[in-house]
């Protein structure tokens, strides 16, 4: 068992001094992220960086200092990813979700590089993101609920908005007659989410009265599916064909609507019927990053666009019968070569990861050995003798057998691909490659 000693207080005071270089960072406000704002010609956000932020920034630019852990996204995977996609379901349009800051990844890049294809826009959860997005290349829509003090910034942002209910409706063709303007609206219809939106049994009367309102554009009308990752499940079926009970119904009153949509990913690949007519327009986020739901089909040829790497802190030969890290759950064997690499749970590895998974270093798989810890973990090296502090790491990515891809953590974990992706911490940059 290993012990305190002045050499483990010396190296407590390093590590503690690359807190103070590496500060947790707004992701918000990276430069790589503004610097891509007049290129999808938005606005800038209006809040001033803070001082703390932008001694980060200082920090960052001066100090010409390697990142300890960053994310690579390839760009032109998640182009190629997008006309996989668009292919597929071709004539049907396809609105990519941007929501959360592209799952994290960085919503201005991704608006960046989606902008110049041809997809119908991008739709997001809420109006700060909403705001990000609005004024750029591509029509930008909010997907799940609007409130009243959001609506006349939201109309006057020409955003498009969900209508989930007729008061909603009313305050939103309020707001665009007050400012002089039309306002794109889709009717969120709950037919068996539960969660938001008119309940299907109301629908065909709120869609009558919202229709009489002024000043609004009824262009659109969609839904969403809870279990569209499984196709034996008769539930998404039932979904559809009451979606489309309701479009005939109001039908009969000449109501038709330019956009009709209800496919996400998981129906995508599993529901080929989502993506048709009647339907003119698909929603698809994780498809876009090259993810699938763990237990659905993957129909769609997509890859993942990640990369986590990081780098090695130090490496040694440790003596038959040292524990490693919290717990002490694992206990070597025999001498070993040991690799302590710096990245941890807070920058996105799952502890789940602990004595299972495994990283790549010159290709080479170097398994996870003891508890993964904030910010460093434990990887036997034997494989690859050579390593050395400083060399690169990819935990997550690659190629090859040993590829590891956010699905793969995602079963070590007993997740989806969505709670790896959403979760790499604020101190792991995010670089965007292959443009
Ligand atoms: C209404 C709506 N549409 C589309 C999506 C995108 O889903 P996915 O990432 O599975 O394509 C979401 C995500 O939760 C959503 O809430």
């Amino acid at each position: 068992m290993l012990t305190s000693s002045p050499g483990m207080v010396q190296l407590a005071c390093q590590t503690l001094r690359s807190y103070r270089i590496f500060p947790e960072q707004d992701l918000l406000t990276h430069a790589g992220e503004n610097a891509n704002l007049s290129s999808i010609g938005a606005r800038p956000r209006q809040a001033r960086p803070s001082r703390m932020e932008a001694n980060m920034k200082d920090i960052e630019m001066k100090s010409n200092l390697k990142r300890r852990v960053w994310v690579e996204i390839n760009v032109s995977r998640l182009r190629a990813n997008y006309a996989k996609i668009a292919a597929a379901v071709k004539p049907l349009k396809v609105l990519c979700v941007l929501k959360a800051n592209a799952y994290g990844l960085g919503v201005m890049p991704y608006a960046a590089a989606l902008a110049e294809t041809d997809c119908a826009g991008f739709g997001v959860a809420e109006p700060f993101e909403a705001l990000q997005l609005a004024g750029g290349k591509k029509p930008v829509q909010i997907l799940s609920s609007i409130l009243p003090d959001e609506i006349e910034p939201m109309v006057a942002a020409g955003v498009t908005l969900p209508v989930i209910d007729l008061p909603t409706a009313k305050l939103i063709s309020t707001a665009a007659r007050k400012l002089g303007c039309t306002a794109t609206v889709h009717f969120k219809l709950d037919t068996g989410m539960g969660r938001l939106g008119i309940l299907a049994a109301d629908a065909p009367r709120v869609i009558r009265a919202v229709k009489r309102l002024p000043n609004l554009d009824c262009a659109g009308i969609f839904s969403h599916c809870p279990m569209a990752y499984d196709p034996a499940n008769e539930f998404s079926n039932d979904q559809i064909d009451l979606f489309c009970a309701i479009l005939k119904d109001v039908a009969r009153d000449g109501i038709r609507f330019k956009t009709i949509h209800i496919a996400a990913s998981d129906a995508i690949n599993n529901f080929p019927r989502a993506a048709k007519r009647p339907f003119t327009m698909v929603r698809t986020g994780i498809n876009l990053h090259g993810s699938f739901d763990p237990n659905g089909r993957r129909a769609l040829n997509v890859v993942s666009v990640l990369t986590l790497k990081t780098r090695v802190a130090q490496v040694r030969d440790l003596p038959a019968g040292t524990t490693l890290g919290y717990g002490r759950t694992w206990c070597l064997a025999k001498r070993t070569r040991v690799a302590t690499i710096s990245a941890g749970y807070a920058d996105g590895l799952p502890l789940a990861l602990t004595n299972r998974g495994h990283v790549l270093i010159d290709g080479v798989p170097c398994p996870v050995i003891g508890r993964i810890s904030m910010d460093y973990t434990t990887v036997d090296v034997s494989r690859v003798p050579h390593v050395k502090p400083g060399d690169e790491v990819v935990c997550l990515g690659g190629r090859g057998k040993y590829a590891i891809t956010p699905d793969d953590w995602a079963a070590l974990k007993g997740t989806h691909a969505y709670d790896i992706i959403c979760s790499f911490g604020n101190r792991v940059e995010r670089v965007y490659c292959g443009r």
